[in-house]
C-alpha cells in the first residue's frame, strides 16, 4: 500500500531478466576458450554454457584441486590448468592454444580507502594487481598468441578508478 511505504525505501527500476546468448564462438571452432575466473560464480556459469554448446574451455585456476575446479573438470570439453593472473608466465602458458579469452575474475578482497593512494602492485591480492596487472598480463599473452581473435572482460564497480 503506497501510504505505508518506508520513506527511506527507494523503489528500484524494474529490470526484465534477459537471457544473453553467447555468440563469441561457433561450434565449428576447434580452439579452446580460455576462461579466467572460471571457479567464481560468474565463471562457473560461463564454463557450463560453453560446455553445453559443445565448445572447449580451458580454465585458469589458482587451486586446481578445490571443489569448484573439480566441478569444472566434470563438464565435457573442459580442462583446468593451474595459474594465477598476476603471474605472467602461468598466463602465457594457459593462453597457449586459445584464440578467445573470457576474463571474469575479480580480486577477492574488498577495496579499502587507502587503495586509492597506495601502490598496491607489490601486494598480489590487491585489486590493482589482480584487476589491472592481471588484465595487462592477459592482453600481452593474447598479443603473442597466433590467431587470437576475441577478448571479453567482465568487470564490476571501481575497476576503472584503480587503474589510474
Ligand atoms: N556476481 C555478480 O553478480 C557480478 C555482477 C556484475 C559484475 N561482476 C563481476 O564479475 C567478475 C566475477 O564476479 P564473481 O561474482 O564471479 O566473483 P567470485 O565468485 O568472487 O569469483 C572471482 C574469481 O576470480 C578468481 N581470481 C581472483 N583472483 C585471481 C587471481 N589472482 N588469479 C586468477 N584468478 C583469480 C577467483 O579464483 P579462486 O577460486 O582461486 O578464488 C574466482 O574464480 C568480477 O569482476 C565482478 O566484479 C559480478
Amino acid at each position: 500500500m503506497e501510504g505505508s511505504r518506508s520513506p527511506h525505501r527507494i523503489p528500484l527500476p524494474r529490470i526484465r531478466a534477459r537471457r544473453v546468448e553467447m555468440t563469441i564462438v561457433s561450434s565449428a571452432s576447434a580452439d579452446s576458450v580460455l576462461v579466467v575466473g572460471a571457479t567464481g560464480r560468474v565463471g562457473r556459469l560461463i564454463v557450463r554454457e560453453l560446455s553445453d554448446k559443445g565448445l572447449k574451455a580451458k580454465c585458469l585456476a589458482r587451486k586446481p584441486e578445490d571443489d569448484n575446479s573439480k566441478y569444472l573438470k566434470t563438464l565435457p570439453g573442459v580442462r583446468v590448468v593451474e595459474g594465477d593472473v598476476t603471474d605472467a608466465v602461468s598466463v602465457r602458458r594457459a593462453m597457449d592454444g586459445c584464440t578467445k579469452c573470457i576474463a571474469c575474475f575479480g580480486a577477492a578482497r574488498i577495496v579499502k580507502l587507502s587503495d586509492f593512494w597506495r601502490n598496491g602492485e607489490a601486494e598480489c591480492a590487491h585489486p590493482k594487481s589482480v584487476n589491472y596487472r592481471g588484465v595487462l598480463n592477459l592482453i600481452e599473452a593474447a598479443k603473442d598468441t597466433p590467431d587470437f581473435e576475441k577478448f571479453i572482460r567482465v568487470t564490476g564497480l571501481s575497476v576503472g578508478v584503480l587503474n589510474r
